[in-house]
C-alpha cells in the first residue's frame, strides 16, 4: 500500500483529487494543508471517515513541519497543490502568494530532496514529486494559436509569476539534483467545492440570490475550462506514466468567452440576463489562454465531462449544496472585506 502526499489537499482541486484516490486506489493519502480561507475540512468531510487518509494542518514553507511530514509518513509520491490561487487577491496583495508559492515549494522542494536522496531502490527509483501549475504561466494569447509545452513564460499577474518561479525551482531540482519531478500546467478548472470567488461559483451563487455578477471588461476574455475530476484522472496518470522532467499541458479544450459563459450559467438558472454588472476590468488581465493537449493524450488522457454536462452537473451541486457556500459567502469576514474591495473598482 502506497502513500501519497497531497499538499493543499484540503481546497478546490485537492479535495476532489484525494475523493478521486481513495475512490480508485487503496493508497493511503496524507493531506497537508495550512487551511487558509480557501481550505476547510468541510471540503473532506466524506474523504475524513476513511482511515486511510491522515491529514496534517501545516504550512509547506515550516521547515520542520514538512521534514517531519517526510520522515513521519515516507511518501511514494507528492503532488503539490499547495498554494495562493486567486488572481484578484494577487494583484491586491502579492506577499502571500510570494510566501506561499515560492518560498513554501522550495521548502517543499528541499524536504523532498533530503528525503529521497536516502531512499534506497526500489523506493527511491519509483519516487514522484508531481508539481500542479497553470497554463497561466505562459502570457496571454491572442484570438488565434495555442499554448505548447514549448511555449516560453511570459506571467503577467502577481499569481502567474509565482506559479512560475516556483516552476522554475521545480524544473531545476530535476535537472540539479536529479529529483524525479513533473510538471503540469492546467486550464481553468471548474466543479464541485471550488471557492465562491471565482468566476463560476461567485456567479452561480450570485444568481441564485439574484445578487448582480460582476462581468470585468468588455467580457471577451476566454478561458479554457476542465472539469475538476478530468483534472484528476490526468495527475493520476502521470504520477504512474508520466516521463521524469517532462511538462504536461492539461486542458479541456472547451473556450469560452466570459460574456458567453456568463449567459450560459443564467440561463441555466433561469435568471435574467439583466443580473449582468459590467465592471472595470481585472489590471492586466490576459485575454485569452487555450491549450494543446497532444502530448498528455499520447499518454492516453482525453477528457471525459463534456463542458455542457458538466457546468449543468455544476450549477446543480451548487444549488443543492448552500450549506457549503453560504457560510462562507454569509459569516467569512474575510471574503465580505475582499468583496467589498472588488466592487469597489466600479
Ligand atoms: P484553492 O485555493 O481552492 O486551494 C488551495 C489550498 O491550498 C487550500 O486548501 C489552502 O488552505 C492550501 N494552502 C494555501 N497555502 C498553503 C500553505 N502555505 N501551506 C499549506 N497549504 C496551503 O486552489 P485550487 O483551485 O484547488 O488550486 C490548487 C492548485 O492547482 C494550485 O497550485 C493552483 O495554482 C493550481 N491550478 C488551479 C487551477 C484552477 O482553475 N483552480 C488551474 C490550474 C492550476
Ligand atoms: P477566475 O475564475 O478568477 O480565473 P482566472 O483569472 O484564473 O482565469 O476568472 C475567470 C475569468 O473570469 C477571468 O477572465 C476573469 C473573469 N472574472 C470576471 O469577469 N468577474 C469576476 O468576478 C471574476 C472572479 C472573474
Amino acid at each position: 500500500m502506497a502513500t501519497l502526499l497531497i499538499t493543499g489537499g484540503a481546497g478546490f482541486i485537492g479535495s476532489n483529487l484525494v475523493q478521486h484516490v481513495l475512490d480508485r486506489t487503496a493508497d493511503r493519502v496524507v493531506v497537508v494543508d495550512k487551511l487558509t480561507y480557501a481550505g476547510t475540512l468541510l471540503n473532506l468531510e466524506r474523504a475524513l471517515s476513511d482511515p486511510s487518509l491522515v491529514f496534517v494542518q501545516a504550512d509547506i514553507a515550516d521547515e520542520r513541519a514538512m521534514s517531519a511530514v517526510f520522515a513521519d509518513h515516507r511518501p511514494a509520491a507528492v503532488v503539490n497543490l499547495a498554494a495562493e490561487t486567486h488572481v484578484d487577491r494577487s494583484i491586491d496583495s502579492p506577499r502571500p502568494f510570494i510566501d506561499t508559492n515560492i518560498v513554501g515549494t522550495f521548502v517543499l522542494l528541499e524536504a523532498a530532496r533530503a528525503f529521497a536522496a536516502r531512499l534506497g531502490a526500489p523506493e527511491g527509483a519509483a519516487f514522484r514529486f508531481l508539481h500542479v501549475s497553470t497554463d497561466e504561466v505562459y502570457g496571454t494569447l491572442g484570438a488565434d494559436g495555442l499554448f505548447s509545452e514549448e511555449t516560453p513564460y511570459a506571467p503577467n499577474s502577481p499569481y502567474a509569476a509565482s506559479k512560475a518561479a516556483a516552476d522554475h525551482l521545480v524544473r531545476a531540482y530535476g535537472h540539479t539534483y536529479q529529483l524525479p519531478v513533473l510538471i503540469t500546467n492546467c486550464s481553468n478548472n471548474y466543479g464541485p467545492f471550488q471557492f465562491p470567488e471565482k468566476l463560476i461559483p461567485l456567479f452561480v451563487t450570485n444568481a441564485i440570490d439574484d445578487v448582480p455578477v460582476p462581468l470585468y471588461g468588455d467580457g471577451q476574455n476566454v478561458r479554457d475550462w476542465l472539469h475538476v475530476v478530468d483534472h484528476c484522472r490526468a495527475v493520476d496518470l502521470l504520477i504512474d506514466q508520466g516521463t521524469n522532467g517532462d511538462v504536461y499541458n492539461i486542458g479541456g479544450g472547451n473556450e469560452i468567452a466570459n460574456v458567453d459563459l456568463t449567459h450560459q450559467i443564467l440561463d441555466t438558472l433561469g435568471k435574467p440576463r439583466s443580473l449582468i454588472r459590467p465592471v472595470a476590468d481585472r489590471p492586466g488581465h490576459d485575454r485569452r489562454y487555450c491549450l494543446d493537449t497532444a502530448k498528455l493524450r499520447s499518454v492516453g488522457w482525453s477528457p471525459q465531462v463534456a463542458f455542457a454536462a458538466g457546468l449543468r452537473d455544476t450549477l446543480e451541486w451548487y444549488r443543492a449544496n448552500e450549506w457549503w457556500w453560504r457560510p462562507i459567502k454569509e459569516q467569512d469576514s474575510d471574503f465580505k472585506s475582499y468583496y467589498q474591495s472588488q466592487y469597489g473598482r466600479q
